[in-house]
């Protein structure tokens, strides 16, 4: 930590940290009122924060350059400029709307979560910063839980993406060794302890550079929406995901029809691998999650090529694998021996070079081949204080 002299000055300072989260199944179907089955992750935002004597706050980070300075108790909105300050700045402005009055403080993230790849970097720093904020205001009128509905406030109305509640539920709510089985309709929640039997969770990144995500995200949202409107025009199904799928067979068709299909099917599946996941019962758990890679291929369509490779070779080498989060690129997870590991990430890297190299010089791209990386993280608490 070498910015804003937080050694030099050698003033005392808090140190929060929210963590990111992986989603072991039920993707798309937050925004629909279904369940997910997501967990914290050991890869995080740390958010170093120190009172100032004047009203000002400084955002950095050691990730990137720039320094933001802001007045957070006028309005601030936002500006693209700021990159992914912006984060920060949705949550001061929310806060500023709900009548939190600001000190000034210096405030310096650091963040070992890859940004943008589906592991929920941009939850992670508007959790921390609410937190943080409220924490050293002394306001503890929020829970946790409100601090969730926050951060996705700040998402849908400040940044502009259409998100549900998981991620930022996720890391907000997050429990060592568990997975949280969030209803996301009413957001009851059970904890359901993360134990794989013979198996690790292995992350991989596709490192795939994404673009577009954000109006893709949207559209699916808004297909969605207009599938279960179709669908009401003779019911009155309060989501998706609870329609009976004879039913949305009778009145879809086409992409509609596909993109229900996989919410209707998500929604069991993730039923059937909780219940599976508490007895312990590895094979169906496995077969839940290959699944819901195949629904989010073929019917969801967000999968592309780079996580169709991985879950192909994955799945060549008998390993269960699905995409995590929104897709598009993004990350995958994988359930592996651990005497298997090291085998595993040296037949994915080579096989994934091999087939993403292929792809491009086929498509005449200029991209280079891709690389995986691998993260092996342990499941943790929600944001907090570090001691
Ligand atoms: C992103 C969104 C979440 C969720 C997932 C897909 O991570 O932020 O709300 O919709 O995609 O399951």
């Amino acid at each position: 930590m070498s910015k804003h002299g937080f050694e030099e000055k050698a003033l005392p300072f808090s140190t929060y940290f929210c963590p990111g989260r992986v989603n072991l199944i039920g993707e798309h179907i937050d925004y629909n009122g279904g369940f997910v089955l997501p967990a914290a992750i050991s890869l995080g935002t740390k958010l170093h924060i120190r009172r100032r004597d004047d009203a000002v706050i400084s955002i950095q980070s050691t990730n990137f350059d720039g320094n933001y300075l802001l007045w957070p108790n006028e309005e601030n909105s936002y500006n693209a400029q700021n990159r992914w300050a912006n984060y920060a700045i949705g949550c001061i402005e929310l806060l500023r709307q709900k009548g939190v009055e600001m000190h000034g403080y210096d405030m310096l993230f650091e963040s070992d979560l890859p940004i943008g790849s589906g592991l929920s970097s941009s939850a992670s720093v508007e959790v921390v910063t609410l937190f943080a904020l409220l924490s050293e205001e002394k306001i503890s009128t929020y829970s946790k839980q409100d601090i969730a509905l926050m951060a996705r406030e700040v998402e849908n109305n400040f940044i502009g993406v259409s998100c549900g509640i998981m991620d930022q539920f996720a890391v907000a709510m997050g429990k060592e060794n568990h997975a949280i089985k969030l209803n996301c309709e009413t957001l009851e929640y059970e904890y359901i302890p993360a134990d794989f039997g013979e198996y690790t969770l292995v992350i991989i990144n596709t490192n795939k550079p994404r673009s577009l995500i954000h109006s893709a995200y949207n559209q699916r949202l808004a297909e969605c929406q207009e599938a279960l409107a179709i669908i009401n025009k003779k019911h009155n199904y309060t989501n998706l995901c609870s329609v009976p799928l004879a039913v949305a067979e009778a009145e879809l068709t086409g992409v509609l029809l596909q993109r229900a299909r996989h919410c209707i099917t998500e929604q069991q599946r993730v039923l059937t691998a909780c219940n599976a996941l508490k007895e312990g019962n590895m094979g169906v758990f496995r077969q839940q999650l290959s699944d819901s890679h195949l629904s989010l291929l073929n019917d969801y369509e967000v999968t592309g090529f780079e996580l169709a490779m991985l879950w192909y070779h994955s799945t060549g080498m008998g390993v269960t694998c699905r995409m995590t989060g929104a897709g598009f690129g993004g990350c995958a997870i994988a359930l592996v021996r651990p005497e298997m590991v090291e085998e595993y990430k040296s037949y994915i890297t080579t096989h994934y070079h091999a087939a993403t190299a292929q792809h491009y010089i086929k498509k005449g791209s200029n991209q280079e081949p891709l690389t995986p990386t691998f993260y092996e993280c342990k499941i943790v608490n929600g944001v907090g204080l570090q001691a």
